[in-house]
């Protein structure tokens, strides 16, 4: 028998959670239900598991949009809908941004509820399956699992699921850091070839006079240093996939050969005249501007088009930010089985920042900054100050407005001020001990400057 739903209602009137857990369960559902948001932190931190949690916005002590941050920073599967008796657009946007599925107003609509639960659920499950499938595909071929929940991720594994399964060309292109890499080698793993080898090539790493004889192979004497035959890469991908990285660094007299090569599917080593056929799967990858280098005449465009049959186009981070928590959680658990660092998970500054940042260096950049916060951080959770400068400079930008009749020097100290006070997440006496000062002058050049007590 499939497993029923469970879902967890948060509501402080008993009547509510009544009705609407008995509304749920005759529709098949396994209900829980908490009185109050702290109620239903102790569950879930207890181990409780739900696939969707209904939140009554308004509650005394902690109330339900602090609630959907907690629970979305630390279980970020739970598909949360809200509700409340005060529908207002500012609310609803607040929960949108927070992580809400879908808002509704009381009292509740039983179909109009049954309905959204139904396809917030099919939605989380297509989503769920994606990530095992993912997941086992990274298993089984026991390379780094690719992570990603949001819609144009989903579409990139759509994709790569499909044109896996074929033998045609793959060309993936996006900027630095988001991943091509990986995607070459899922493809590869989860595709007919996956017994076959996966040789890769990274074409911005070869000198010109290499490019060849790495590629095509040589044979003894062809040059001064060849002192013996060597197979290339292209007939070492023989029944496998050839994945040639950087492909837009290829020089153009070795793109003339290439193309040949593609077309024919035959390889001549360097230095001899018979040829060798080689069945490959070629996938390329570029984080360059190809169509600019073809209308710069530096790239071929006709090898563009042999190559570039299915192209894959992976977003930049900004792009899909929601992915950054699931992102979060999985580097935070790499690391620690790595390290034996007691890190679970970022405080709430840090994760601010986080989803704040732009990350011009994508998932690479990300996966950098949490490997340097398990050198620096010993504690449970990461937070600001052990994220890198250039992380935190970015959001101390928007907090940092000069103060329009001061002189500069007092819009540097106000800036510096802000800044240490940031860093140490608004603690008076750590921030004065990082400028140097005792803290109550640190109190006097806040009121000085405007800066509040708490932060804002
Ligand atoms: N969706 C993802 N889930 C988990 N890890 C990822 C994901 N995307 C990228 N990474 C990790 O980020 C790092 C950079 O990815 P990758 O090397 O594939 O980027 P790239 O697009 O090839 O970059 P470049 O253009 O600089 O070569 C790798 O360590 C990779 O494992
Ligand atoms: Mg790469």
């Amino acid at each position: 028998m499939p497993q029923r739903d469970k879902i967890l209602i948060v509501d402080d009137e008993q009547p509510i959670l009544d009705s609407l857990g008995d509304l749920l369960e005759q529709r098949g559902y396994a209900v829980e239900t908490a009185l109050s948001a702290e109620l239903a932190l102790q569950r879930l931190n207890g181990g409780d598991r739900f696939d969707l949690a209904m939140v009554d916005y308004l509650m005394p002590g902690i109330n339900g949009l602090e609630l959907v941050k907690q629970v979305k920073q630390k279980y970020p599967d739970i598909v949360i809908i809200m509700f409340t008796a005060y529908g207002t657009i500012p609310i609803a946007v607040d929960a949108m941004k927070s992580g809400v599925a879908d808002f509704l107003e009381k009292p509740v609509n039983p179909d109009e509820l049954h309905f959204i639960i139904q396809k917030e659920l099919r939605y989380k499950h297509a989503i769920d399956q994606n990530a095992y499938f993912m997941a086992e595909m990274a298993k089984k071929s026991s390379i780094e699992n690719i992570i990603g929940q949001t819609e144009p991720m989903l579409e990139v594994f759509e994709q790569i699921r499909q044109v896996a399964q074929t033998d045609t060309s793959v060309f993936i292109t996006g900027e630095s850091g988001t991943g091509k890499e990986l995607i070459a080698h899922h493809i590869h793993y989860y595709s007919q070839r996956m017994s076959g080898r996966l040789v890769q090539v990274s074409c911005v790493e070869l000198a010109p006079g290499v490019i060849e004889s790495e590629l095509f192979g040589h044979v003894k004497g062809a040059f001064t240093t060849a002192l013996q035959n060597k197979r290339g890469k292209i007939e070492e991908a023989d029944r496998g996939t050839l994945f040639l990285d950087e492909i837009a660094d290829i020089p153009l007299e070795t793109q003339t050969k290439l193309l040949r090569v593609l077309q024919s599917k035959e390889i001549c080593r360097v230095g001899d005249n018979k040829s060798i056929i080689s069945d490959f799967r070629l996938i390329t990858a570029t984080n360059k501007n190809l169509e600019q280098r073809i209308a710069k005449d530096q790239f071929r465009s006709d090898l563009y088009y042999r190559f570039n049959v299915v192209e894959i186009k992976v977003p930049p981070l900004r792009d899909h930010k929601e992915d950054i928590p699931h992102l979060l959680n999985h580097f935070i658990r790499v690391y620690r089985e790595k390290t034996n660092n007691p890190i679970h998970g970022t405080t709430k500054a840090a994760q601010d920042a986080l989803m704040r940042y732009d990350w011009p260096g994508n998932i690479r950049e990300l996966k950098n900054a949490i490997e340097r916060a398990f050198v620096f951080c010993h504690e449970e959770l990461i937070d600001i100050r052990h994220l890198p400068d250039t992380v935190f400079d970015d959001n101390s930008k928007l907090s940092l407005t000069p103060t329009p009749d001061c002189t500069n020097l007092a819009i540097m100290e106000k800036d510096l001020v802000l800044k240490c006070l940031l860093k140490t997440n608004w603690n008076k006496t750590h921030a004065a001990a990082l400028l140097g000062i005792p803290r109550n002058t640190l109190k006097s050049k806040m009121k000085r400057y405007g800066i509040p007590d708490q932060p804002p």
